[in-house]
């Protein structure tokens, strides 16, 4: 395992930070998940090197935290674990009450960092940040970062004090990021965690076409709105997703990589990146997962997989929101 700082704070993190979505058996969007593989998936993660996991409380209503506090252990001193305040919680009392909550199901008197899950167009951003510092104060938190930040809210946010991490959806697939945001954070030394880094595993190569692609996961605007659990209302761009799908599977085929591995190396080549939260729903994809560390693509090959991703970055656009045709993640 390789680690990186996480921003300006103290924190060394494992550059694979296990995502914990999918490990929730009650979670409306993943199915079919056994218990006994979340704690598995979990306990891999730590044997390969892992030693950053990151939860919500809206992952299963508090069951993602809850198998991540009880999977750790007595190994929760060796790990940074990140949770997140939802954006309805973003008022002082209803935060410290949220903050509270994470910390009884994580089973910890501290949360290493703590993430604005979503930015709230409603809610003011300043009394939220004053809490959080008075919360760092208390010793609750260690430190606290951003998720789903756009432009316009990390402008807003900068000036109120250190922010050490945006968690945002990055993927060879999904490079709206690119445009704006990313210069912003590396402008900043605001680390980067690239959330949904596998496409939500489609970047593994498992479905070959967007049919096969479960609803579920069918949602992003990379997907026609005719699919049922879309809410975004756009054409999609399907056929350029699954065209650039093949080039990199290809690509992947004639490197001898698994098609996930490219996916996230490349990633980790990409400026102001610190970790790819990556999910696992059990031990054999956490192991597999925690080996890209390993992988250094030369720039070539880099370049390449940019070049091929390049066709859907532009239908994309600027709108880094996945799952909306007007992005939650500015202010307008
Ligand atoms: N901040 C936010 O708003 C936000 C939003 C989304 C996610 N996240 C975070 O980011 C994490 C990762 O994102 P994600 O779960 O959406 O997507 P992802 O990491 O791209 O995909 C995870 C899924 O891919 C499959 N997979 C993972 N490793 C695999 C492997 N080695 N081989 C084959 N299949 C594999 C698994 O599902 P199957 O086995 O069922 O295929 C797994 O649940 C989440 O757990 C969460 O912590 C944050």
């Amino acid at each position: 395992m390789r680690y990186r700082k996480l921003g300006q704070t103290g924190l060394n993190v494992s550059v694979v930070c296990q995502g914990t979505w999918s490990v929730a058996t009650k979670d409306i969007f993943w199915d079919g998940q056994d218990k006994a593989d979340s704690f598995k998936a979990i306990w891999a993660g730590l044997d390969a090197g892992v030693n950053f996991f990151d939860t919500a409380p809206a992952y299963g209503n508090g069951e993602a935290e809850e198998i991540l506090g009880e999977a750790l252990g007595k190994h929760r001193q060796e790990v940074v674990v990140a949770t997140k305040v939802p954006p309805t919680d973003l008022v002082p009392e209803k935060l410290r009450l949220s903050c509270e909550r994470s910390l009884r199901a994580l089973r910890t008197d501290y949360i290493d960092l703590y993430q604005i899950h979503w930015p709230s167009k409603e809610l003011p951003l300043e009394p939220a940040w004053r809490t959080l510092e008075t919360l760092q104060r208390e010793g609750k938190i260690r430190y606290f970062g951003v998720s789903n930040f756009g432009v316009s809210f990390l402008r807003e946010a900068i000036p109120l004090g250190r922010i050490e991490s945006n968690q945002l959806p990055y993927s060879l697939l999904w490079r709206a990021v690119e445009f704006e945001i990313q210069p912003l954070c590396v402008a900043h030394q605001i680390g980067i965690l690239c959330y949904s880094p596998l496409a939500q595993g489609l970047l593994t190569g498992k479905f070959q076409t967007a049919d096969e692609v479960p609803e579920k996961r069918a949602r992003t605007r990379l997907f026609s709105s005719i699919r049922k659990m879309t809410r975004h209302g756009e054409l999609g761009c399907e056929a350029e997703t699954f065209a650039v799908f093949a080039e990199i599977q290809a690509l992947a085929r004639q490197q001898k990589m698994a098609m996930g591995h490219l996916a996230l190396a490349w990633l980790l080549h990409q400026a102001g990146v610190t970790s790819v939260v990556v999910g696992a729903r059990n031990a054999a994809q956490a192991t597999d997962n925690a080996t890209v560390a390993d992988f250094e693509l030369d720039d070539e090959l880099v370049a390449r997989l940019s070049q091929i991703t390049e066709p859907v970055k532009q239908i994309i656009g600027h709108n880094a929101d996945p799952w909306e045709h007007v992005s939650r993640m500015e202010k307008q």
